[in-house]
């Protein structure tokens, strides 16, 4: 038997119901574009050749698998053309073409499908060989079937058709068997039925589902293969039903995530993307977003509400809740938090310590060191064992130009400090509080630029005597 076969991806719709400007396969669900979680679910299948039929802002479409693609397929999937949106039956007509030459078995899916595993379409393609059927559906028990098609069974189990819901009759309505708009199909079969395809009273489409009919019509054996869960063959035709599909993605990677060690608090309040790695024992609490890249090691705690995007977060890192950090590298045993605000660029060091309202941007914090309150700290490569005092601001902004500001290993900033860049600390100095450094201080200098203070004894009792002369007079 030839094992070959082609995938076609349905993307070129309208998404009428998602009422946006963006095609609905743009928009994301679980981390990802709806086009992007169908592409990659093909690419982990063996299929000869991968197809996505792109007709509504094809230009889009196309860049966000062609994205996708390069990471997984390696430029495997190739375009076809829907000109105009005529229906499920007209986009695969349109492709005819290459269709038709690409490989004995077709499977095809809709786009619109981001939960579906490649396991399940493996386990559905073993199906169809087995029974040798000429097309199979899956299908699956939806407990509110409404919008979906509906699954027409003869007494042998066969299907007979396929009813899409506007078109159903009460009798049909009350079947809870659905089309889960994945197929099977022989190529040649699929193909001389589409020929022949007409299109349906009520919307003038080409439904895809109506070569069903056709195929019994001749007597060809027609499948159902229904799936136990019916939550991964979920269609997104809604806004609602892509919160529920993001639910649901998000949901299975914190299970994975928790398989392997992680201790989740409220699982359900996390997002987690695809992408993000997080070592054992690292315990997540309620609402924690780790978006992007984010690899977080081992024995960390991610603190109530924090999000971390695209950093790299060691072992045994305390992040603080409330705190944000992108783009950034926190090292080994680092703390940071609560509501501290890591900006792109920037690498806390191992041990170091960023405590509440502080904000870092673009800056090299050393080992050890500590910031603990109200600081800004931006364009600054600051050394080990510093102590920055509360209230500590780098001016390193002249209104034209970023300027840095270096402090070395050891030095003391006392609080209250302003720093103007560029500006430079030496190895063990001190700056008294309330400095406004504009010259760089040597190294074991102390550094102190304040006006001094005055003292005017009894000068409130004085200020009251002359306020009540100025009543009298
Ligand atoms: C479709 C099925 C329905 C099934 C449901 C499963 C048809 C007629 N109906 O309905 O039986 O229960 O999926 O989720 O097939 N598309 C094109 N070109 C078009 C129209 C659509 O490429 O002209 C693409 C869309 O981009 C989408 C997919 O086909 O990815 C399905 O279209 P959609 O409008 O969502 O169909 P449903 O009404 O959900
Ligand atoms: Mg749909």
């Amino acid at each position: 038997m030839n094992k070959q076969f082609a995938v076609a991806i349905l993307g070129a719709g309208l998404g009428t119901r998602f009422k946006s400007k963006r095609a609905k396969l743009l928009h994301e669900a679980g981390g990802r574009k709806l086009i992007e979680h169908a592409v990659r679910t093909a690419a982990k299948l063996s299929a000869s050749k991968i197809f996505a039929i792109v007709g509504y802002q094809a230009d889009a479409i196309q860049k966000a698998i062609t994205e996708a693609d390069s990471k997984l397929a390696g430029g495997k999937v190739r375009f076809l053309l829907q000109d105009k949106p005529l229906g499920t039956g007209h986009a695969l007509k349109c492709g005819q073409k290459e269709l038709r030459a690409a490989a004995p078995l077709l499977l095809v899916y809709c786009g619109d499908t981001p939960l579906l595993r490649p396991e399940t379409l493996r386990d559905f393609l073993s199906y169809h060989r087995r029974l040798k059927a000429t097309a199979t559906v899956m299908t699956a028990i939806m407990a509110d079937p409404s919008g979906y098609g509906r699954m027409v069974r003869s007494a042998d189990g066969q299907v007979d058709a396929i009813v899409e819901h506007k078109s159903a009759s009460a009798d049909i309505l009350a079947i809870r068997e659905i089309n889960t708009g994945i197929y099977c199909f022989d190529t040649k079969e699929l193909f001389s039925q589409l020929d022949r395809l007409k299109p349906d009273r009520l919307t003038g489409e080409y439904y895809l589902t109506d070569v069903i009919s056709g195929l019994r019509q001749e007597c060809k054996r027609v499948e159902g293969y229904p799936i136990a869960d019916a939550g991964e063959v979920m269609g997104v035709n809604t806004r609602i039903e892509l919160a529920q599909a993001d639910a649901l993605l998000r949901a299975r990677k914190a299970r994975e995530m928790m398989l392997h060690g992680v201790t989740i608090m409220q699982p359900e309040s996390v997002r987690i993307d695809p992408d993000v790695e997080i070592g054992p024992d690292t315990i997540l609490e309620p609402g924690v977003m780790l978006l992007g890249s984010t690899r977080v090691g081992s024995d960390c705690s991610i603190g109530a509400y924090s999000r971390i995007t695209n950093s790299r977060i060691e072992d045994g890192v305390t992040i603080l809740q409330c705190s944000v950090v992108a783009d950034s590298i926190i090292k080994r045993e680092a703390s940071v938090g609560p509501f501290a605000h890591i900006r792109p660029g920037t690498e806390v060091g191992p041990q170091a310590k960023i405590g509440n309202f502080v904000e870092v941007k673009k800056s090299k914090i050393g080992r050890g060191t500590k910031a603990g309150h109200l600081t800004y700290l931006g364009d600054a490569i600051i050394g080990d064992n510093v102590n920055v005092g509360a209230g500590t601001i780098t001016c390193n902004y002249d209104g034209e130009k970023k300027h840095t500001t270096i402090i070395e290993s050891n030095a003391f900033i006392g609080s209250g400090t302003e720093l103007v860049a560029p500006i430079r600390i030496g190895r063990n100095a001190y700056v008294g509080a309330g400095s406004t450094i504009t010259k760089n201080v040597p190294a074991d200098a102390l550094a102190v630029a304040r006006t001094h203070q005055v003292i005017k004894p009894e000068w409130v009792k004085q200020r009251k005597r002359k306020s009540k002369a100025k009543k009298k007079a």
